[in-house]
């Protein structure tokens, strides 16, 4: 807490002269550090209000979600939301050929039809400490990095032993700032999680991957379930007599919208941000390795694209892997163009001529003043490998038949010596894989992927750095063939056969089948080849990041710094508003139904409007719901820091009262993960009037709305 001193707010080296908020994800229990701030920006609530371990308070509300989402708690019987994109599992796992959920919605009309989703979980955080200091007890700059974790974790186990005897709650303890503060979590989980409503796919997933990234944006991106408990409220595994859990507090519901200009605050779980990277490190992710996937992933999608207009059969059976390497993909290309449209490297750059300057002013910065020189060197050594590592995983692991290949390695391996239940364990599971392999498997596609792929790798990657099966292809259009006509893996009955019939002969079958022998080479490649390089090399590097991080707090003493997002609560604030994405174009800062209307096209799957949304609009009828400008709105874009992970936030107003769910980022501003630009980055989030009326207006459930507090 020595870094957080007097709060200034300085120019950031990285802004463009303007000073305004919207960088930082900040600590909930250090938050007294931007009250002034927030308060300044029109905040009407303090510090207290959003955290407090003395009454309740608004983290009382909020939820890691199944461990990768965010939810709040917006009823006192422990109505939760999120968005349909964190749900879309459990959902689907409900789902089947009577009971289409995902196609046609799901609303339980009471509490007893809400449905349990074992595995699903969520997490409280009950109190944060700080404790830095003694986990840090016994440590030195100059000690070895294996010594140096040693005590670390010998520290920690201390400290947790001796908090858990004195709490029901689960400890665990957090590196922040690279490792240079460290902060102890009380965690408690509820298991007993039911799926209570979620519109149809085309409002909560409407515009779909065409739109993923993107605004203007028309997504009803919610889901609703309810966390239970047993009598005493307490955690409980599912049983049907747990109860509607009691939260402290649950959000309060705005319908009063908000205007440009407005504060805003996000309060979740980032799951991982990298601000304090080197140019040297920037340059590499944004300007080498992110543009090769963007390329070979744009690749693969382009033949995905070509046989899913071909084939609705084929449409959804890639859907869901067009869908998440899209995801990625235009992320990646937003993070090139935003770095460098915005000179990040050059800023970055510009920033370490003064960081050098500073390490060099005073004798006891010594340990600053290689650090700069260091990564220039290891970020070198380390390209080839990454590079490698992006060939393998991108170009080689992609084709499916040798990733489904590689799933039968095991099998393979087993002698007359492994025992019986062993295989029949291994048998049963590769069955249950295979199944739902095939179910969603169009070899054509796999082909010409795996052709273009292997091209592409064999002219980017040195022969001497490759796996050794690809210095064997000649052509690679006949290896191909060869490969998927020689392979039993392409034929489920083939390979129903060889599981049910398990027996001594097939264990050598399989051992020589060409594509599991393309995965063992792969794998056998990264093993040997690249995996020991990028581990040492990374344990040197996190070990310069981390000294580069508390030197860049040590050279910037009046400037709060945020430690980089790590999966734990924080808070991030700036103001409703739009943006000008490029020269001339100035977006809005929200949507509105005209523009679901506009959108429409019930030939392209993203864009087909639910016939009942359609009479609603005819009919304005949008009830309490409507802005004070009588239209729907839909979605808004805030100045606000998120990143993945934030997806389910609340998005609240100055009085702490809920103004939506989060659910993106526009893709020119992605860059946000490794350097945040107030002109550019937006998050996105769907607004919590058109979630109440999708919930009231368009399915009916006038009950659950009852359940909320909702300031008109
Ligand atoms: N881009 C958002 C995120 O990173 C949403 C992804 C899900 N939506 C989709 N259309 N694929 O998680
Ligand atoms: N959709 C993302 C999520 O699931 C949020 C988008 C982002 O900001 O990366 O967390």
């Amino acid at each position: 807490m020595k870094y957080l001193r007097v709060f200034i707010i300085l120019l950031s080296t990285f802004s463009f002269g303007l000073v305004r908020a919207g960088e930082g994800m900040w600590i909930p229990m250090l938050l007294q550090y931007n009250e002034k701030e927030m308060q300044e920006m029109g905040m009407r609530i303090t510090a207290e209000d959003i955290y407090s371990i003395n009454h309740s308070s608004l983290k009382d509300a909020i939820v890691l979600f199944g461990g990768g989402c965010t939810g709040e708690i917006v009823s006192d019987q422990g109505l939760l939301l999120t968005n349909h994109h964190c749900g879309y599992d459990y959902i689907q796992k409900h789902s089947s050929v009577q009971h289409d959920y995902l196609t046609n919605g799901f609303w339980a009309m009471n509490m007893g039809e809400e449905l349990p989703c074992p595995g699903l979980s969520v997490i409280f955080l009950r109190e944060m400490r700080d404790v830095t200091e003694k986990v840090l007890t016994g440590i030195n700059i100059d000690m070895s990095e294996a010594d140096r974790q040693a005590k670390i974790d010998e520290n920690i186990k201390k400290i947790v032993a001796a908090v858990e005897k004195e709490t029901k709650y689960k400890v665990s303890i957090k590196p922040y700032f690279l490792g240079n503060e460290y902060y102890l979590l009380l965690n408690e989980i509820y298991t007993d999680v039911r799926l209570v409503g979620c519109p149809p796919s085309n409002i909560g997933k409407f515009g779909g991957d065409t739109d993923n990234w993107v605004w203007p944006r028309h997504t009803g991106d919610f889901s609703i379930f309810r966390v239970y408990a047993d009598k005493d409220g307490h955690p409980a595994v599912y049983d049907k007599d747990n109860v509607p859990y009691k939260p402290a507090k649950h959000l309060d519901i705005s319908l009063k919208g908000a205007e440009e200009g407005d504060f805003a605050f996000v309060f979740g779980y980032p799951a991982r941000t990298n601000e304090y990277l080197p140019a040297v490190a920037v340059d590499q992710e944004a300007n080498l390795i992110d543009p090769i996937i963007v390329d070979l992933r744009g690749k693969v999608l382009d033949i995905y694209n070509k046989y899913q207009e071909q084939d609705p059969k084929v449409r959804i059976q890639y859907a869901s892997k067009h869908a998440s390497i899209g995801n990625g993909w235009k992320k990646w290309m937003g993070v090139t163009e935003g770095i460098n449209h915005f000179h990040g490297v050059e800023k970055k750059r510009a920033f370490e001529k003064d960081f050098q300057e500073w390490a060099l002013g005073a004798r006891n910065r010594y340990m600053y003043i290689d650090l700069l020189n260091q990564f220039e060197k290891n970020y070198k050594e380390l390209e080839p490998y990454q590079l490698a590592y992006t060939y393998f995983s991108e170009a080689g692991l992609r084709i499916e038949l040798v990733s489904f290949a590689g799933r039968f390695v095991k099998l393979s391996e087993v002698t007359k010596d492994t025992p019986q239940g062993e295989i029949d364990a291994m048998i049963t599971n590769l069955k249950t894989r295979s199944a739902s392999f095939f179910k969603d498997y169009y070899e054509p596609i796999d082909r010409e992927v795996a052709a273009m792929l292997l091209k592409e790798y064999l002219k980017a990657q040195p022969a001497d750095f490759r796996p050794d099966f690809l210095n064997g292809i000649k052509d690679v259009d006949e290896y191909v063939d060869n490969l998927f006509n020689k392979s039993i893996f392409t034929d489920e009955a083939k390979v129903n056969e060889l599981l049910d019939n398990f027996n001594a002969k097939n264990v050598k079958k399989l051992a020589n089948d060409p594509a599991l022998k393309v995965y063992q080479s792969l794998i056998g490649f990264y093993r040997n080849e690249v995996y020991d390089h990028i581990s040492s090399l990374n344990a040197t590097i996190d070990r310069q990041r981390r000294i580069y991080m508390k030197g860049q707090m040590d050279m910037q003493p009046d400037k709060r710094l945020f430690p980089d997002a790590n999966f734990t609560l924080r808070v991030t604030y700036g103001k409703v508003e739009g943006f000008k994405p490029q020269d001339g174009k100035t977006y809005r800062h929200f949507t509105t139904l005209e523009g679901i209307i506009e959108k429409e096209n019930p030939d392209i799957y993203d864009y087909v409007v639910e016939p009942r949304l359609k009479q609603l609009y005819n009919n304005k009828d949008y009830g309490r719901y409507a802005d004070k400008d009588g239209t729907m709105h839909v979605a808004f874009t805030a100045s606000v820091h998120t990143t993945g992970g934030n997806s389910g936030s609340p998005i609240l107003n100055a009085d702490g009262q809920l103004l939506g769910l989060n659910f993106d980022r526009c893709w020119e501003g992605t860059m946000s993960d490794l350097l945040y630009d107030p002109a550019i980055c937006r998050n996105i989030s769907v607004d919590i009037r058109y979630v109440l009326f999708i919930i009231d207006k368009f399915a009916g459930a006038h009950h659950l709305i009852e359940e909320m507090t909702i300031v008109e």
